[in-house]
């Protein structure tokens, strides 16, 4: 496998990833050292390479796993995305942990060789802290567990040989297992913290309070011992990113800049129709303020575009060879619309 360089890495990211400079400069060096590892195995001083499993930190749609998924494409290694909560420690009722490798060979087709240098994106991660000090949760209800899974993956993270169900999707087959060595696969794992905050608030260390900004904060591993996490499970994921909230102007980036950007697929979509799409910028930027108020990152922008679009959607076929154009006032309409219909469907 030829190993692009982190800087090429870096400037494919910057075409689909907006902001987070940090977060790609780090993942882009983190992959590279991972499969550069790889590529130098067995010579002198190869052993002596750690693994980079990486733990992404930051609020909901920012780009956590926008950021991994798109790593995966440019290095062109499978990619599966696992929910920590999903998973229990062996025994009890739920996935063992196996399951997320399991995952990943199925996107290559049950291909060992590919998915044993693919990449597992694991979700939520910060939902199996150990909950025992139950004040903060109100019951410390995940306490079964949290520490439990953490225990279970710390073997995927380092890399050992498992048996791993073939066929996750078939249940009557579940006794078909076959071995996989995880020391290849890197694992990204990501979650909100949104509570960090709260376990030493005098530090301001959270990410849900108003003045979060562009400033890096830097989460002291002791920070993440206290929250609950293994000194062992943290030991293995030794690289450790924050990415910052996005502000309007990378949201409105976010809404025009990527190649696969929301803006240019409706225009695509309503194309086929002979109907062109003119946003104007106020009208992008009501959009990027709506998204903004709902605390939803670049995840809000999808389902507040397709709001504004229903209509003109909806109507395309009858105006083929017209232009619509988006502007705020028709965004505030379709806004103030919706607000007003959600309690009728309730
Ligand atoms: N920095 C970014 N640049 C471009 N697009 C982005 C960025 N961040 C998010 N997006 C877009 O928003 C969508 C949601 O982002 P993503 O799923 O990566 O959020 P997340 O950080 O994983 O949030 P959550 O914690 O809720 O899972 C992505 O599919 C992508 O289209
Ligand atoms: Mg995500």
């Amino acid at each position: 496998m030829e190993v692009p360089t982190p800087r090429a890495i870096y400037d494919e990211l910057n075409r689909y990833v907006i902001g987070q400079h940090r977060a790609k400069q780090t993942v882009a060096t983190a992959a590279y050292n991972h499969y550069k590892r790889i590529a130098v195995k067995g010579a002198p001083g190869g052993d002596l390479l750690r693994k980079s499993n990486i733990l992404l930190i930051g609020p909901t749609g920012c780009g956590k796993t926008h950021i991994a998924r798109q790593l995966a494409r440019i290095l062109d290694v499978p990619f599966a995305v696992c929910d920590a909560t999903e998973y229990t420690e062996a025994g009890y009722y739920g996935k063992d942990v196996e399951v997320m490798v399991a995952e990943l060979l199925f996107k290559t087709d049950q291909d060992v060789a590919a998915a044993s240098r693919g990449i597992i994106f694991v979700d939520e991660v910060d939902k199996i802290a150990r909950r025992s000090h139950g004040a903060r949760t109100g019951a410390g209800a995940r306490d079964i567990g949290g520490e439990g899974v953490q225990q279970g993956l710390l073997k995927l993270l380092e890399g050992r040989e498992v048996f791993v169900p073939q066929n996750v999707t078939q249940h009557w087959n579940k006794h078909d297992f076959v071995q996989v060595d995880t020391t290849d696969i890197l694992f990204i794992c990501a979650g909100t913290f949104s509570d960090l905050a709260e376990v030493d608030p005098g530090r301001g260390i959270g990410f849900g309070g108003e003045d979060v900004t562009r400033k890096h904060r830097r989460v002291p591993q002791k920070a993440l011992l206290e929250y609950g996490f293994t000194p062992e499970f943290l030991g293995r994921l030794p690289v450790l990113m924050h990415m910052h909230m996005l502000e309007e102007d990378d949201l409105l980036r976010i809404l025009t800049e990527p190649p696969d950007s929301i803006i240019k697929e409706y225009k695509v979509l309503l194309g086929l129709d002979d109907v062109n799409l003119d946003f104007t910028e106020d009208g992008l930027r009501a959009i990027v303020q709506q998204a903004t108020r709902r605390k939803l990152g670049a995840r809000g922008l999808r389902s507040i575009v397709e709001e504004v679009m229903r209509e003109i959607m909806f109507n395309a076929p009858e105006r083929k060879g017209s232009t619509q154009v988006i502007d705020a006032a028709l965004v505030h309409t379709r806004m103030d619309s919706m607000e007003e219909e959600l309690p009728a469907q309730q």
